[in-house]
């Protein structure tokens, strides 16, 4: 990854405006206590109201990056409650960047979410293109004829995975190591594109293990991808992580009514508001059978990885 200047305006900026390190919190329960499991989570989500959680850790660097090169607009993709979008648009405002959005579906508007409506009150321009042009633009986007009047923007794809996000990501674990004074031997978190797995598994300690929790239905092929981003960081891939498959409730933004029950009954316990689609996922899973799995006395870090949008 290129070399960034820890004292430029714009990394100044960023520690004005952003919770970092985030919180890392201890939290308790009978099911640990049987085990002697010491169980933290780390508060990515409380990083920003908007730009919290991965999203953050994955927009640092490319944000760095267009901001060292003297760009200051950005063109990014998803759909009309993609996180991803939410944070970049919230990012453009207070860091000054132009942003494009390319939304899957030309039957929407700015008010068909309150997502996209956020985005475009944030400064967003909103294009909202057929699902067939989205995949078309999203495979081959600098060549894409839609994007060529945005050609002295830095695109970045859908998720925010790309080389610049690993980086930031990397950040994360290395404050975790610091605030517990030692290499957890467990850190867990959701999976969608793998970007943030992969930021991880690059970073973190060999004798740490990595344990994913794929939110998608059919997502084995990321395990690729997952090898081929870690390479790409790290110059070689690396075996400690797993990605546990069937803990996806059905498909992605898929809900079961058991993990509805949980995720109340979690907030209610710990006072931490979790969201269905990836981190109640990812704690439900801890609950349910990887606290199970786990050997006694280990201590282990869920990431908390933001996605709660006001
Ligand atoms: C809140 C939240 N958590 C977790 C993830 C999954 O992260 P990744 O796509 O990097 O695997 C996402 C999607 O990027 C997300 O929005």
């Amino acid at each position: 990854m290129r070399e960034f200047s820890a004292n430029s305006p714009f990394t100044k900026q960023i520690s004005q405006l952003l919770h970092l390190p985030s919180p890392i919190q201890q939290i308790y329960d009978e099911l640990f206590d049987a085990k002697a499991l010491k169980v933290f989570v780390k508060r990515d989500d409380l990083i920003h109201s908007e730009i919290s959680g991965n999203k953050w850790r994955k927009l640092k660097f490319n944000l760095l990056n267009a901001s060292q090169l003297g760009i200051k607009s950005i063109l990014t993709f998803g759909g009309a409650y993609s996180n991803h979008i939410y944070a970049s648009a919230a990012a453009g405002k207070y860091f000054d960047f132009e942003t494009i959005g390319v939304i899957r579906g030309d039957e929407l508007n700015e008010n068909s979410s309150s997502t996209l409506r956020f985005a475009a009150e944030c400064g967003m321009k909103l294009h909202f293109v057929s699902r067939e042009y989205y995949r078309e633009i999203r495979t081959n986007p600098s060549s894409h004829p839609l994007i060529h009047p945005f050609k002295h923007s830095i695109i970045i794809p859908e998720g925010g995975t790309n080389e610049f996000a690993l980086g930031g990501v990397g950040e994360m674990v290395e404050e975790i190591t610091e605030q517990l004074g030692f290499a957890p031997d467990y850190i867990i978190c959701p999976v969608g594109t793998g970007g943030t797995i992969s930021g991880i598994i690059a970073k973190s300690d060999e004798k740490t293990k990595i344990l994913g929790v794929c939110v998608l239905k059919n997502g084995h092929y990321l395990e690729q991808e997952i090898n081929h981003l870690v390479e790409h960081e790290i110059g070689k891939t690396k075996d400690n992580f797993e990605i546990l498959w069937n803990e996806h409730h059905g498909g992605y933004a898929k809900k079961t009514p058991e993990l509805i029950d949980f995720i109340k009954e979690f907030e209610r316990k710990h006072q931490i508001k979790i969201e269905p689609i990836y981190s109640g996922k990812m704690f439900y899973a801890f609950y349910e059978s990887i606290s199970k799995m786990i050997p006694p006395n280990s201590t282990v870090v869920l990431i908390h990885t933001g996605g709660i949008q006001n």
